[in-house]
């Protein structure tokens, strides 16, 4: 038997009830705020993330789904969403014609990271990128935006750690100050041999190492001195007095450098103890030199996030059984010679726009009902010789307990007319 690839999960429909209440949620979320959809492509060149995610990132290092297509041109399944939604903002000419957008994605990525709970090959991210504005107060309304969606879906326990970078100046400085503390042979030696080579071609790269013993080295050597510019210091105090002003809770934590290197400053993960090992839930920061670096003729600044659906569902607990939206009739059947009928019935029910379920073959009445209760019916209706016979059945509204008689020609008429009652 064929199964799926590993890292790739199927969504069964149980669990797509949850996936639709989430984006839905998330949707409502991003129009109490503005911001627009976009959808951009799952392939793209490959080009566009070497040169914006970066060359020493362990995505682009080891974790792309490249390969050449027939005609031999470079393909990238997308890792993440920043780069393809700046791509086409300035493949549109949206810098020129509407620089300031709010937009928002839902959709796949990969990555060929070694699957677990909670890290997958295909998985789906939820996030927004905010292009046309430095302003500080658009940091907060992201990082906003993450907390209400946090929220929407029921997630709780959290915690949201935040850190300023710097300009790129600013990261070049703290990239020293970086290799300065860890390339010394004695501090080298106890980094992995990965880390032994981003201290020396891009030593930040050292700080989101998922190595354990690397981290400890880091925060044994590295005590993180002055870097900053004025403008940048500013700038972080500006952001968190605004997520002071929104009563939204947050830890400094000076490690954090996210994995991507178009970062500048203000960069920040929401964390979930209930995850394990992989227990970001969500992430993202500022990139203020990306829109230009990417063929803008102005600088442009942006800032957005990225929350990983699977997770954001690990965290919001086990699958509520039954999670079906209720609603619509179920046509049950006594006996096969009524089933044409209640079949063409069924199907005047739906063209009226009410959910009707029907099950096919032989199957007893309490079986039916089985599945009466799994579409969450409103109404039932059974039918059988002497329904025929009379051209009438008898409509149950399944939370009154309630019973009339309808005609055949009389039924959708009838549901639509109750559910607009209610
Ligand atoms: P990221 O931190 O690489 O950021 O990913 C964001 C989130 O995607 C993670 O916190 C996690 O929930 C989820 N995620 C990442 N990799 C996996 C995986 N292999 N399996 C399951 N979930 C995963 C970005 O992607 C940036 N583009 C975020 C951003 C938007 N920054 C600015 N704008």
């Amino acid at each position: 038997m064929i199964k799926a690839l590993r890292g790739f999960n199927d969504v069964l429909p149980d669990e797509a009830a949850r996936w639709h209440a989430i984006e839905a949620a998330s949707r409502k979320v991003f129009g109490l705020f503005g911001y627009r959809e976009i959808r951009t492509p799952v392939a793209e060149e490959t080009g566009l993330f070497i040169k914006t995610v970066g060359e020493e990132t362990d995505i682009v290092k080891k974790e792309m789904f490249s390969f050449k297509d027939r005609g031999e041109r470079d393909m990238t399944l997308r890792p993440e969403g920043t780069a393809p939604i700046v791509r086409a903002y300035l493949e549109h000419n949206l810098d020129k014609t509407e620089p300031f957008q709010r937009l928002y994605y839902i959709g796949p990525m990969f990555r060929a990271e070694r699957p677990q709970a909670g890290r997958l090959r295909q998985f789906s991210q939820i996030g927004v990128e905010v292009i046309g504005s430095s302003g500080p107060s658009v940091d907060a309304e992201v990082i906003d935006v993450m907390i209400k969606l946090l929220g929407a879906a029921g997630v709780k326990k959290y915690e949201l750690k935040i850190n300023n970078l710097g300009c790129r100046e600013d990261k070049k400085k703290l990239s020293g100050l970086l290799k300065d503390s860890l390339s010394e042979g004695a501090v080298s030696k106890l980094l992995c041999e990965d880390c032994r080579s981003r201290v020396i071609s891009n030593p930040l790269r050292v700080l989101d190492c998922k190595n354990e013993g690397c981290k400890v080295v880091v925060r044994e050597n590295f005590k993180k001195t002055e870097f900053l510019c004025g403008d940048c210091d500013k700038h972080f105090k500006e952001v968190l007095k605004y997520l002071d002003a929104l009563g939204i809770g947050y830890v400094i934590d000076p490690y954090i450098v996210r994995g991507l290197d178009y970062y500048t400053r203000t960069v920040f993960e929401v964390t979930s103890d209930s995850l394990g090992a992989q227990n970001a839930i969500g992430a993202g920061g500022r990139y203020d030199n990306l829109v230009k670096d990417m063929g803008a003729e102005a600088d442009l600044g942006a800032c957005g996030f990225a929350i990983g659906i699977e997770r954001l569902l690990l965290a919001m607990g086990p699958l509520e059984k039954g999670s079906a939206p209720a609603g619509g009739v179920f046509m049950a059947t006594i006996g096969e010679a009524v089933y044409m009928e209640a079949f063409k019935l069924a199907d005047k029910v739906r063209l009226s726009g009410v959910a009707c379920g029907i099950d096919h073959g032989a199957r007893s009445l309490k079986s039916q009902m089985r599945s009466a209760d799994k579409m969450g019916a409103r109404f039932t209706v059974i039918i059988g010789d002497d329904e025929i016979t009379k051209g009438a059945v008898v409509l149950r509204d399944m939370t009154t307990k309630e019973q009339s008689e309808v005609a055949f020609d009389k039924l959708a008429e009838e549901v639509v007319q109750k559910l607009k009652r209610e």
